[in-house]
């Protein structure tokens, strides 16, 4: 990837609409394409079925790809897993099991408290493994195990095509765990990898959203406050939107499980705020869907990212509804990260903020 803006107005949005092919990248890496099976398993140095508990660590957007992955990894592999941000975990004391996995996620693969963690897990004894962007960082260096993400240098502070990235790594992953620990059959690992394949064209196919998010963005930008709720994997895109959104726009913002709606947030909930809903058509949709009622009912302006199946059973009236293409539910978070992305970077740029280089904040975090 060359380190210029191209055609585009800013790096994050050259970065957003490089996805399709970064994603392409990451998948050549980790899938074997014409078996249709995840190339994983065979180069890690510990076994998944000796392994009780996952710890992962990591700090903001990397975070919630470990959120996400949290779901990924109790679902598919049926393991027990740990997440915290790194500024917790490190000085916390947390109880690490010896022959244990500890994951640490990180684009610069600099961050010092993901570091210091890192650090940490070393000296109990437990295998460390490193999702990074950089191979040369410290992170990379100092981990038993790297899983790199191809996302090329990424130059916007707000981090895109690395969360996706980091997602994909994640979830070859957790393939790779479920099926070494018998929890997937070999017809299960074939039918999850052909879902992964779709990811660049489903990717490439949301891009297609912008020309109407960015109509949407006229609106969020004119609001103080937004609230994102989600379920399920969709909840830890709650939180990624909102960060977004106030990192480069400077909005407030807030991400909630939508079903901690009831348990305090609803009370800011009047005429015209602001509300995305992330509901892709899976289990939970028809209880986000009670959740956007009570929105509706308090006057708030829903803006709901689902896809055709959902757009047509959502009965809450909507101030717009994104509809994303049809797929199976799983790997939703990857798809539904880009009309996330697109919404947050088009309200900064109709507010005029630098959108890559958004005061107060820095690319990689090195001082504590
Ligand atoms: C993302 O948009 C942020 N700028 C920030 O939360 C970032 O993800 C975090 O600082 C972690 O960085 P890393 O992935 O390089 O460790």
């Amino acid at each position: 990837f060359p380190v210029d803006k191209a055609n585009y107005r800013h790096f994050m949005a050259k970065e957003i609409h490089e996805q399709p092919e970064v994603m392409g990248r990451t998948l050549a890496r980790y899938v074997d394409v014409t078996a249709e099976r995840i190339k994983l398993s065979q180069e890690l140095p510990f076994h998944f079925s000796d392994i009780q508990r996952i710890s992962i660590t990591a700090c903001g957007t990397a975070s919630y790809a470990g959120s996400i992955a949290k779901y990924w990894f109790e679902q598919l592999a049926r393991m027990s897993v740990e997440l915290d941000v790194a500024s917790e975990f490190r000085y916390r004391e947390p109880l690490l099991r010896k022959g244990d996995l500890a994951i640490f996620i990180s684009q610069s693969g600099e961050t010092a408290d993901t570091l210091a963690a890192l650090r940490y897990a070393k000296t109990q004894q437990v295998h460390t493994l490193s999702v990074v962007n950089v191979p040369t960082s410290s992170i990379a260096r100092e981990s038993e195990t790297v899983l790199q993400t191809f996302a090329g240098p990424e130059i916007g502070v707000a981090s895109t095509k690395a969360f996706t990235g980091q997602l994909m790594v994640l979830a070859a992953l957790a393939v790779a765990a479920g099926k070494a620990r018998g929890e997937l059959s070999e017809s299960d690992e074939i039918r999850l990898v052909r879902e992964l394949l779709e990811i660049p064209r489903l990717i490439a196919a949301a891009l297609g959203s912008e020309p109407q998010i960015e109509k949407v963005a006229r609106e969020i930008a004119k609001s103080r406050d937004v609230l994102y709720l989600g379920r399920g994997t969709s909840f830890p895109l709650a939180l990624e939107g909102a960060l977004k959104l106030k990192e480069i726009s400077y909005i407030h913002a807030e991400g909630y499980a939508a079903g901690e709606l009831k348990h305090g947030p609803i009370a800011l909930i009047g005429e015209n705020m602001p509300v995305v809903a992330i509901a892709p058509y899976d289990q939970v949709f028809h209880k986000t869907v009670s959740n956007m009622q009570e929105v509706a009912a308090r006057g708030g302006n829903i803006i709901l990212m689902t896809d055709a199946k959902g757009a047509s059973e959502a009965i809450a009236h909507t101030l717009a509804t994104i509809v994303l293409p049809d797929m199976a539910a799983t790997f939703a978070p990857m798809v539904y990260a880009i009309p996330v992305q697109l919404l947050a970077y088009h309200a900064a740029v109709m507010i005029g903020t630098d959108v890559d280089q958004p005061r107060n904040l820095a690319k990689s975090v090195t001082v504590e």
